[in-house]
Formats: C-alpha cells, sequence, structure tokens
C-alpha cells in the first residue's frame, strides 16, 4: 500500500536492544480508551502479532540503525503502515521531541491509518498519534510523535524546511566519521499470506457494469457463505446509485436479505462512514463495501472474502495538446485486477467476480497502468520543484517522464500568470507566495490579485469554496435522503470556514488586506479571471446545444446541467475545471467580456492563435 517515509539518514542516538521476541509495549496509561472502542487489549495485540511484518520487527530495526534508507517490500495490509511507525516509537526514534513521519497516498488512507494507530497505541488521536491532511492538521506540537501525512504535506514541509529537521535525531552524528549510517538502500520483502483466490469470469461482456455489480452482490448473498463482499465501483456517483439500488432490493426481497449492510467508500466520506467501514461486521450479518479503487490498494479491509471487480476506475487524464486535464471512467490495468483480486484472500481463501470476460482479461487489459506523472497537468508540480530549488525541469531525473509538451505547456501557463519570470525562475513575491498557498495555483493567483480588484473578502471566500469536494448534494425529494443532504450541506459549509479562516491568516502574513467590494460582481468576475484567463471559452455561433470551444485549443467543452448559467449560455465565459463524461463539461462558470481577457494576460492572448488544425 503505502510508501513509508523514513527519518533522515542520521545515526539514532541509542542502539537497539530488544531481547524479547518482537516485544510490543502498549501504554498503560491507555487502557481505557483502547478498551472502551470494543476491542480490548489482548485483541489488539493479537491482531497486531498475525500481521505479516511482526515476524521482520527486529530486522526493521536492525536495518533503519545501519542504512540511510530501508525500503520494506510488503503486500498491501502486511502491516507496513500501522505498525513499522509503532516499531519505531518504541525503539526510541520519537524520543527527544522528535517525529516519525508516515506518508499516505490519500487523505482518507491518512486520517483511517492514524485512527487505527492511535487506538493500537491506546492514544486520543492528535495526541502522540496525528494526522496532518491540507486543511487539516490533528497533530499536538509537543506531544505528537507519529505523525501521518499526505506526500503534498510533506512536500509543503519541505520547502519550509528543506532538511525536515523535525524528523530528525536531535543528537545526530553528520559529520562523524566513524559510524555514519551506509548510504546504500537496505531491501527488506515482507512475506504476506495471502490466501488463494479463485477468479470467475463472466461469459459473455455486460452492457452495465453498475447493474451487473448489484446483481452479483445479490447473487453471492444467495449462494456463497458468510463473508464480506468488497465491490469496485468507479465513483461517488456509481457508488450512491449501486447503494440505493441494493438498499431498495433488500427492501423487496427482505428475509435474510436484511443481512446485508451495505455501505459506501470514496475519499471525503464523513467520519461517522469511515468508522462503519473498519467495524468488525456483527454476527449474522454481511458487509458490502462498495467502493472506488482507494480499497484496491490505500486502504484494507479485514473480513473482505468476495470482490466484485466492475474492470473499471475513474482515472485522471491530461491531454497536452488540448491543456484538458479530466478525470474519466477507464479501464483498469492487469495490474489492477490483480490487487483488486487479492483483496478476497485476507483472511480466507476467497473469490473474484470479475464483471468481463477471461479473453478480454488475457488479450486485451493492459499489462500495467500509466503512471500519474504522465496522465497530469504539471503545472502544481512545476511550481513545487521550482520552490524547492529544482530549476532544471527539463534535465530533471523523473521517475516516470512527462512528455516534453506537457512540460512546455505547464511553464507557458506559469510565465502567462506571472508565475516564473523569463528566465522560468519563480517570481518574487507572487510565485513564491503563490507556491506557499495550498491550492491550485489558478486559485492562489485570483487570490492574490483579489486586491487589486477589491474583492480580497469575496474572492477569499469563494477560493475556500472551490476547496472542498461539493458542499451540494442531489436530493430526491425523499424527507430521509433531504435530512442527510442538509447534513452534509452543514459539514461541508464549516469546513469552508475552517479553510477560509486558514487562507486569511496566508493573505494577512502577505500583508493583503481583506476588503469587500460590496456585491460588485464585476470586479469579482475580473479578479477570477486574473487567475482563471487560460480557460476562456466562446459559444459558438450556431450551436443549437450550447457548444462552446476553448479560446487556447479550440476544444469542445459544454456548461454542466448543474451550472446556472446550463441553458443561459452566455457568449464568452472562463471555468474552473472541467468534468468529463460522455462531453467535457465546464464547471464552476462565470461569464465575462472578452476584453477582460487580454486585460488581464496580454502576453497570453497576444501569442496565442487557435490551432486551425483542431478546428
Ligand atoms: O501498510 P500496509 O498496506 O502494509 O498495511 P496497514 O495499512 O499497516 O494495515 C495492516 C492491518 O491493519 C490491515 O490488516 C488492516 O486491516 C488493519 N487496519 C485496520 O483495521 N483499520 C485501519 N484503519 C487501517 C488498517
Amino acid at each position: 500500500m503505502s510508501r513509508f517515509w523514513k527519518p533522515g539518514s542520521e545515526k539514532p542516538s541509542t542502539l537497539l536492544v530488544d531481547d524479547e521476541e518482537g516485544g510490543v509495549v502498549f501504554l498503560s496509561s491507555s487502557a481505557s480508551s483502547a478498551s472502551s472502542s470494543g476491542f480490548g487489549y489482548a485483541s489488539l495485540e493479537r491482531q497486531r502479532q498475525r500481521l505479516p511484518v511482526y515476524k521482520y520487527r527486529k530486522a526493521i530495526l536492525y536495518l533503519v540503525e545501519r542504512h540511510a534508507t530501508t525500503i520494506v517490500v510488503g503486500e498491501t495490509g502486511s502491516g507496513k503502515s500501522t505498525q513499522i511507525p509503532q516499531y519505531l516509537k518504541e525503539a526510541g526514534w520519537a524520543d527527544g521531541g522528535r517525529l516519525i513521519g508516515c506518508t499516505q497516498p490519500r487523505r482518507l488512507a491518512v486520517q483511517t491509518v492514524a485512527s487505527r494507530v492511535a487506538e493500537e497505541v491506546g492514544v486520543k488521536l492528535g495526541e502522540e498519534v496525528g494526522y496532518t491532511i491540507r486543511f487539516e492538521d490533528q497533530t499536538n506540537p509537543v506531544v505528537t510523535m507519529i505523525k501521518f501525512l499526505t506526500d503534498g504535506v510533506l512536500i509543503r514541509e519541505m520547502m519550509e524546511d528543506p532538511l525536515l529537521t523535525k524528523y530528525r535525531r536531535k543528537n545526530s552524528l553528520l559529520g562523524s566519521s566513524d559510524d555514519m549510517p551506509n548510504p546504500e538502500p537496505a531491501i527488506l520483502s515482507v512475506e504476506g499470506k495471502g490466501y488463494t483466490v479463485e477468479v470467475h469470469y463472466v461469459e459473455e461482456p455486460v452492457s452495465d457494469y453498475l447493474l451487473a455489480a448489484v446483481n452479483t452482490v445479490l447473487l453471492i448473498h444467495e449462494k456463497e457463505p458468510p463473508g464480506d463482499i468488497l465491490v469496485f465501483l468507479t465513483g461517488q456517483d456509481d457508488i450512491d446509485t449501486a447503494v440505493k439500488l441494493l438498499n431498495e432490493e433488500i427492501q423487496h426481497r427482505r428475509k435474510h436479505y436484511f443481512d446485508l449492510l451495505i455501505l459506501p467508500l470514496y475519499s471525503g466520506l464523513p467520519r461517522a462512514d469511515q468508522d462503519l467501514i473498519f467495524a468488525p461486521t456483527s454476527k449474522g450479518k454481511r458487509k458490502v463495501v462498495i467502493s472506488t479503487n482507494i480499497a484496491e490498494t490505500s486502504l484494507t479491509l479485514e473480513g473482505v472474502v468476495y470482490v466484485v471487480d466492475t474492470g473499471f476506475s475513474k482515472q485522471k487524464c491530461y491531454n497536452p495538446i488540448s491543456d484538458i486535464e479530466s478525470l474519466v471512467v477507464a479501464p483498469i490495468s492487469k495490474a489492477s485486477a490483480r490487487q483488486r483480486a487479492g483483496r478476497a484472500g485476507r483472511v480466507r481463501p476467497g473469490k473474484c467476480f470479475r464483471l468481463y470476460t477471461e479473453e478480454y482479461y488475457l488479450n486485451e487489459m493492459q499489462p500495467e497502468g500509466v503512471p500519474e506523472m504522465q496522465r497530469s497537468n504539471l503545472v502544481p508540480c512545476i511550481i513545487q520543484l521550482k520552490a524547492l530549488g529544482i530549476d532544471n525541469i527539463l534535465g530533471f531525473d523523473w521517475p516516470a517522464s512527462p512528455s516534453p509538451e506537457a512540460v512546455i505547456r505547464a511553464l507557458e501557463i506559469l510565465y502567462s500568470l506571472g508565475i516564473l519570470d523569463e528566465d522560468a525562475k519563480l517570481t518574487v513575491p507572487i510565485g513564491f507566495q503563490v507556491a506557499e498557498i495550498p491550492l491550485d495555483p489558478m486559485i492562489s493567483k485570483m487570490l492574490l490579485s483579489a486586491n487589486d480588484f477589491g474583492c480580497s473578502d469575496e474572492i477569499l471566500t469563494i477560493a475556500s469554496f472551490l476547496s472542498v469536494q461539493s458542499v451540494w448534494v442531489s436530493v430526491r425529494g425523499v424527507k430521509k435522503e433531504f435530512d442527510e443532504a442538509k447534513l452534509r450541506f452543514a459539514a461541508a459549509e464549516k469546513k469552508v470556514v475552517d479553510i477560509r479562516g486558514q487562507l486569511l491568516r496566508l493573505m494577512k502574513r502577505f500583508g493583503i488586506p481583506l476588503k469587500s467590494c460590496d456585491r460588485d460582481m464585476q470586479s469579482v468576475r475580473k479578479a477570477i479571471i486574473a487567475g482563471s484567463f487560460a480557460n476562456a471559452c466562446h459559444l459558438e455561433e450556431y450551436s443549437q446545444n450550447g457548444m462552446y470551444k476553448t479560446i487556447r485549443t479550440s476544444q469542445e467543452v459544454y456548461i454542466h446541467p448543474s451550472s446556472v448559467l446550463f441553458r443561459v449560455n452566455p457568449k464568452w465565459v472562463v471555468y474552473q475545471s472541467l468534468i468529463s463524461t460522455d462531453k467535457h463539461y465546464m464547471r464552476n462558470v462565470i461569464a465575462i467580456e472578452p476584453s477582460w481577457l487580454t486585460e488581464a494576460a496580454p502576453h497570453f492572448y497576444q501569442y496565442r492563435t487557435p490551432n486551425p488544425a483542431l478546428n
């Protein structure tokens, strides 16, 4: 699963002596909180000892003492993230106010792993064990010893403190020639204990993978012995629909179908729902977790015996020619399919039901997925590299090189936003400030420009709203759903207020005063354009169906039906993001005057002309 991030390359202050075979020490102060969660100490400890990494505890501690870098390779769920930080803490690596950091690829993984480890250690989350994700810091600077964080947060910390000093040993022996750690990395393979998984394929391709998944769950419940079911769908919309359909079927079929407990799993899930996912299944019940590919490698669910694999996931795609980054539903790779199947064999032999044919798996599925670096718009990444002092982007030693077109596109945009200068260096102060604001660079630029238009107050609120996934949920007129919708809205709104407070502190630090334009929407729109001018579009004159074309690359785009401007179709618009399903849909759209574009970005709209080949 996760990448384990190790403390710096210094030699630890104490040499580890551990005679007790893999001894695990629980802090006695925490007995009450651990037992109140429903798990006794013994049961939690037994669970820890059953994990594959447990046998390697001493070896891991030995290697980290002697090597600057230790790589632990092990299957998802073998205990790398939850156990190794605890082993290090127990061996004194967090003494003297130092921190043990463990990065996770996703925010939800950070939160759930941190909460699990706090429970295992027997402490309140946010004290000895805490986490930091963007806009949410659940750590205590005085007492936190183990900190889970996203890769992005670690990179931000590196910008402020390139040597990551708080993750280092206090009494570093760097500079001493006798006992310096070996610079060669050590690699340790942690053997897994996966059980066999029987794989089933459909005989004919299915026309509707969502319905097929729902039917397969019902069939498993009818025919197969107890064991939880994990279904891989693509995104929140699909998942909500499947949850609804399954719940309707349960109400309709009644009897032993009431034993099914249907749970959605996607990022942005409220805390209470996260807890349900990891809670042990009660006797006589069968949990059905309907998930995005987050449960493929980032999270491990105990008790899963059946996997339903639709063969699709939502993937980020970036086309440097059209300069469009979007999330699209795309077929998964063989590597993903194998990983998904493996999720069924964690507690005993399991079964995986693939909703595609064996022939398709063997002959058409790609062996590996494309690295994210080659599917992404590079604007945020290049700002981060620049802020870390890495200036030679084209000569950078990428683990998976992006295309030169993508690099050039990103440099062009950054230059036109005034974030990079002619020598491709971060500008002062805008470039450095944008690098410091934890937002999409276009939104950061909008925020920094707001003062010029006298509307920093309004833009601060807009930027905060754009930072949460969505404060809106669809309401289908049912009372219960409506109440839930309101609750979710309230939660998201509270989050927006919190983010606004954090951004306000940053703006104060940059010396940007808070000023309201008193509902002068033209000023607000101009400030938005200062960040998003590159996303300008023009309504096709003879278009009957509201087709727009992007000014830069003449791509066909449409206003999203959920927008208040849907069917209003102003002649010129700027959007903030695109979502691609059957078409490219613009979300968060404002109407503009074309002259504002040349005012905001005279270089940009002077030197770029539409490419006739794309018309
Ligand atoms: O990092 P790696 O994928 O090797 O495994 P891990 O995240 O440390 O998970 C080890 C075990 O902890 C798994 O068996 C998980 O089921 C369990 N775990 C849990 O019960 N609740 C969590 N929130 C996270 C992990």
